[in-house]
């Protein structure tokens, strides 16, 4: 498999000698990063949720053999696995769990990681870096990893990264497609013409434990107006799926708004995030929202044309977006 990274990692051998060193085979898996384009936060309460995979921006991990331990090298820590501070915990359950299935828990390996999602920002990062682990390592074990396999090992290392996941990240950077998400099942969505999208990022972090955590306390002090905007939530995500398979993009953009004001409604919009939003409907956008938990992260801006995309994300970039990607998602 050929990386689809814009950094690649170094082959083995490369660095001291500038050649690739075919003794020490190395394995690889990858995973790509997610939009939410509907359903985020009411998904944790029943409501189906609709997400799209972002082929654009992928995690890529490669497990080699070494001498002894577990070693880990990436950007934030290279180092014995044992020795991983907090923010790598995820990763680490990820390779346990992806040893266990492989019923090679005491195995001696090296796993590089190199992912171009940035984290916390509500574009799966965590889940899509346990997935590229998951694959690499079975393939080092030689073992087949089934779906549900996959799953569980994302789901145990989601559980490190933010508590109690409702399942949907897991699947959405695993899904070759656009998919709904309800109650844990997952089935494909028909997509009747191409989206373009432009996501912009915030600059700020967002944690999905602590906007999770928000809405939750959120509920318990006023239930009936939460439960409002949930039901509401669902209806939207529930429409949609209607307006994505007729190719709809008016439709969808309106959907978006109105997810917006309920994602804003439950209380994990920001002054930043409405900025962005704001400045994508008035740079034309279809419709747009923020997308993943919230707090900080980035929103998706759906447009007319891969080249309006293009235009804004400039537009958002102006309205001091940090960094913005386009992505497209083909009929399906
Ligand atoms: C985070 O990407 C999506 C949330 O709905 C949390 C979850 O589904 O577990 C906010």
């Amino acid at each position: 498999m050929t990386s689809t990274l814009p950094i690649r990692l170094p082959l083995d051998g490369e660095a001291a000698s500038g050649s690739r060193n075919t003794q020490l085979p190395q394995f690889e898996g990858s995973a790509h990063a997610k939009a939410i384009l509907f359903g985020e936060h009411a998904v944790v309460y029943g409501a189906p949720a609709i997400a799209v995979p972002i082929h654009e921006l992928a995690a890529e991990a490669r497990v080699d053999s070494a001498a002894d331990g577990l070693r880990i090298e990436s950007e934030l820590f290279s180092g014995e696995a044992a020795a991983a501070p907090a923010k790598l915990q995820p990763i680490v359950t990820a390779i346990h769990a992806a040893l266990a299935y492989s019923g090679a828990q005491n195995a001696a390996i090296r796993v590089q990681i190199l992912s171009a999602i940035p984290h916390s920002r509500g574009l799966g990062s965590s889940a899509a870096v346990a997935a590229a682990v998951a694959r690499a390592v079975t393939n080092w074990a030689g073992v087949q990893l089934t779906t549900a396999g996959l799953y569980d090992i994302v789901q145990q290392a989601e559980r490190v990264a933010h508590g109690n996941p409702s399942g949907l990240d897991a699947r959405a950077v695993t899904s070759d497609g656009a998919i709904r998400f309800d109650f844990g099942a997952v089935s494909p969505v028909r997509i009747g013409a191409p989206l373009s999208f432009v996501l912009a990022d915030s600059g700020l972090a967002g944690s999905t434990a602590e906007a999770v955590g928000a809405v939750r306390v959120r509920r318990e002090q006023n239930p009936q107006a939460m439960d409002r905007y949930m039901s509401h939530l669902a209806e939207i995500a529930e429409g949609a799926i209607e307006d994505l398979a007729r190719g709809d993009r008016f439709a969808i953009g309106a959907r978006m708004r109105d997810a917006h004001d309920m994602l804003q409604a439950i209380g994990v919009s920001s002054a930043t995030l409405d900025g962005l939003v704001l400045a994508a409907n008035e740079a034309g956008a279809l419709g747009a929202k923020l997308t993943g938990g919230g707090l900080g992260g980035c929103i998706i801006a759906l447009a007319h044309s891969a080249d309006h995309a293009e235009q804004l994300g400039s537009a958002l970039r102006d309205a001091g977006a940090t960094r913005t990607w386009t992505a497209t998602v083909p009929t399906a």
